[in-house]
């Protein structure tokens, strides 16, 4: 009886279809306005294949995409200088750092270390193919202020041209793309109606860009700890965030089984007072994603936006040691509670390479063992320091 009705459904739409559509075939590879080739139907298998090796068990990403003003930060904290030498060095001695491929699938950079070689001639995703770490590359061009929505809101710039830029990063060797959104939370209406709309269409026409070069997106909707709101206000807010992202996912038609999700967990604002239990973040986050992450999605990749580098491994592994329905590997796409510790042992010394990997190396074993659960509090040396900043948004 259903297939009748379809036949009949199909029927009715060709009888009312314009002349002009009769006839037209539409190939996988379609060529849209303006020249540019859309490719997705064509991608799929590989766009899933690389998902499903990012997120293999035992494995996240290391998220090396800071922007030159944001690295400049952090090679500051150590009395470095910002010249695209020490940005370099620093890549460099992460990339070719032994055994790393056996906790990290995936490292996501900035654009000029895409196109950038290590100090010996070799290109950068050169050294990462040889150690197994699948390059990525940072698609968006930054946040600027949300006209029509609270102060601190902001939308996500860079769709314009998104696809031959994706095209051209693949063609340099990315295999997956990351855009970031943020979104805040204050006593005083936001986020808004307005910024959750806007910052969840961004995301999912980010994500369907880059499908069609092949890319696969991680979709990130950071909301950062600034506030003193509690648990339970994050995971309400979490929940809609990502079910919105979710909707606009599925109207742009984002194939899910080759995406994959950077949330930032579910904790209480920075400045909140109430008392708060690894359990308890672990339980929320679980919850809050259980309501919104369709099973398709291979895996979800948090963020650790100021955590720890022991906070952020610990939290992972509570999520990753009790029952859940949701399928996902919940894994790690971490930047500063990966870098850390590695950082302040390089203090851009050469001398001190090996000790920076070998830093390197103890974070993400840990973590390696978190998306396992099967890491033992206190087992790897960290950095033990909040890495909060207030409003990291830029
Ligand atoms: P943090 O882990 O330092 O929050 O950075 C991850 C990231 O890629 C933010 O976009």
């Amino acid at each position: 009886m259903k297939l009748v009705i379809a036949a009949a459904t199909v029927g009715a739409v060709a009888a009312f279809a314009p002349s002009s559509m009769m006839g037209t075939k539409l190939s996988a590879s379609a060529t849209r306005a303006g020249g540019v080739k859309m490719n997705l139907e064509q991608y799929k298998a590989e766009l899933a294949a690389t998902a499903k090796k990012i997120a293999s068990p035992g494995k996240g990403i290391l998220a090396v995409d800071e922007s030159t003003k944001t690295i400049g930060k952090r090679l500051a904290s150590i009395g470095i200088d910002n010249s695209e030498e020490a940005r370099q060095a620093y890549r460099g001695l992460l990339f070719t750092c032994p055994e790393i491929g056996n906790y990290i699938s995936g490292a996501i950079l900035y654009e000029e270390t895409l196109f950038q070689n290590h100090a010996d001639g070799t290109p950068f995703v050169d050294c990462l193919n040889k150690v197994g770490v699948i390059p990525g590359i940072k698609v968006d061009t930054g946040l600027v202020p949300l006209p029509g929505g609270h102060p601190v809101e902001t939308w996500c710039s860079g769709l314009d041209g998104l696809v031959e830029r994706a095209q051209k990063y693949y063609a340099q060797g990315a295999r997956f793309a990351k855009w970031r959104a943020v979104l805040q939370i204050t006593s005083d209406g936001a986020p808004s109606d307005l910024s959750i709309q806007e910052n969840a269409w961004g995301l999912a026409r980010y994500a369907r860009a880059v499908q069609e070069a092949g890319l696969v997106p991680i979709v990130e909707p950071e909301i950062l700890m600034d506030g003193d709101h509690n648990v339970a206000t994050t995971a309400a807010v979490q929940e809609k965030v990502l079910a919105a992202v979710y909707k606009a996912l599925s109207d742009n038609g984002v194939y899910l089984e080759g995406s994959l999700l950077k949330p930032s967990m579910t904790c209480p604002g920075a400045d909140c007072e109430e008392p708060v239990s690894s359990e308890q973040i672990a339980k929320a986050t679980v919850a809050t994603l259980e309501k919104t992450v369709p099973p398709a999605v291979p895996g979800i990749m948090f963020l650790s936006g100021g955590m720890s580098e022991e906070e952020a491994s610990i939290n992972l592994n509570t999520m990753n040691s009790f029952a859940r329905k949701g399928p996902w590997s919940l894994s790690f796409s971490y930047g500063r509670a990966l870098q850390q510790s590695c950082l302040k042992a390089w203090q851009g010394k050469p001398e001190n390479v090996g000790a920076a990997q070998a830093a390197l190396i103890a974070r993400a074993r840990a973590n390696s063992e978190a998306n396992q659960g099967k890491y033992v509090a206190g087992s790897q040396p960290s950095a033990d320091e909040t890495l909060f900043v207030k409003g990291y948004k830029y």
